[in-house]
């Protein structure tokens, strides 16, 4: 009997020191020292023993059996052990890692060039409007004083979405005037950039969406000498002080008198060169009077107020500000190119 325990041990302890995990060493602790286990089966026979060799084989028994105790418990802090080191190798995170860079974008050139003028409007009190990009030609042409039968009404320059011409793709922001009129009070100081759509081809000048900033200002007793001071000022502000300017008249069917704004050539100073065309000048917006009836359209008291508006064009401005030459690089959005801004 005391071999039969003494085998016993020692298959148990291999067996135990083998155990790979919990389950297994939970296995093995009902097979030895379990109600029906081999250990437990071997102590039932006892009672067949002679009075001396109870007390012997009693004592070795329980050796065998504090032995297996001990060896279960210390396998299992073992293996407790080498599962905690196991987890923390799996989820160990080295924070000394360099992460994966993220791809930063930046603002469009045009854009920048926006920010900039925005900056100085709103600093002198205008406020920036947006609008709709689609339009009611009543809007785009009627309210502005441009009737039926104006050459800028035509289809081949104005994309209608209905075979009455009633609701396009505007082709200029001055509706944001009659939209700033139908809602806002009076006085009103307004900019309004966004993009506008005409039917023409795509070369280096030429682009059938682009982007305009219209400008409004009506209150009492506004004339043509704020319209040029506001203008010159805004001109210096980007341009650089001393920026010399000029205003020619011309034709626009919402403003009485009408005029476009040139700026003396930054890089020749007016003496001619690839810049300015050899002209000395370069055009930057058209510009004039709100025309009394479209002041009156809108109910506003033409003996009481009047305006100035103008319209620049962003694509230029921003080529003026980058020196880009081509329009198309503004729209191709090849980032070779935006990068370099
Ligand atoms: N809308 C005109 C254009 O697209 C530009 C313009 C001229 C706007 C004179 C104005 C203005 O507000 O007063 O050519």
């Amino acid at each position: 009997m005391k071999q039969q325990l003494e085998a016993i041990r020692t298959s148990a302890l291999e067996a135990i020191a083998a155990t790979k995990s919990a389950d297994e060493l939970d296995a093995l602790r009902v097979k030895y020292l379990g109600k029906k286990g081999e250990l437990t089966s071997v102590l039932k026979m006892m009672g067949k023993l002679s009075a001396e060799e109870r007390p012997i084989i009693g004592q070795v028994a329980n050796e065998v059996r504090a032995k297996l105790e001990d060896a279960i418990e210390a396998q299992s802090a073992a293996l407790a052990e080498a599962a905690l080191a196991q987890k923390l190798r799996d989820e160990a995170l080295d924070v000394t890692v360099p992460g994966t860079p993220v791809r930063v974008g930046h603002k469009h050139p045009m854009y920048v060039a926006l920010d900039e003028l925005k900056e100085i409007f709103v600093g002198m009190g205008f406020t920036v409007l947006d609008g709709p990009e689609v339009e009611l030609a009543e809007l785009n042409f009627d309210r502005l004083n441009a009737e039926e039968g104006h050459p800028s009404r035509d289809w081949s320059d104005t994309f209608y979405f209905d075979a009455d011409s009633r609701v396009m793709l505007r082709s200029q922001t001055s509706p944001m005037q009659v939209r700033a009129m139908d809602t806002m009070d009076l006085p009103i100081r307004i900019i309004a950039p966004g993009r506008v759509f005409r039917k023409d081809e795509v070369d280096a000048t030429h682009s059938p969406m682009f982007h305009q900033v219209e400008g409004m200002v009506i209150d009492k007793g506004v004339t043509m000498a704020d319209l040029k001071g506001t203008l010159n000022l805004v001109m210096e502000q980007l341009y650089g002080k001393g920026t010399v300017t000029r205003f020619r008249p011309h034709h626009f069917p919402f403003t009485e008198p009408s005029c476009e704004m040139d700026v003396q050539c930054h890089k020749c100073g007016g003496a001619g060169c690839p810049t300015c065309k050899g002209e000395g000048w370069i055009e930057v917006l058209g510009a004039g009077m709100i025309h009394p009836k479209v002041l009156k359209m809108a109910g506003i008291d033409t003996e009481v107020y009047s305006g100035w508006a103008f319209g620049m064009g962003l694509e230029r401005m921003a080529m003026r500000r980058f020196k880009i030459s081509d329009l198309r690089l503004i729209f191709e959005n090849d980032i070779r190119f935006l990068e370099q801004f």
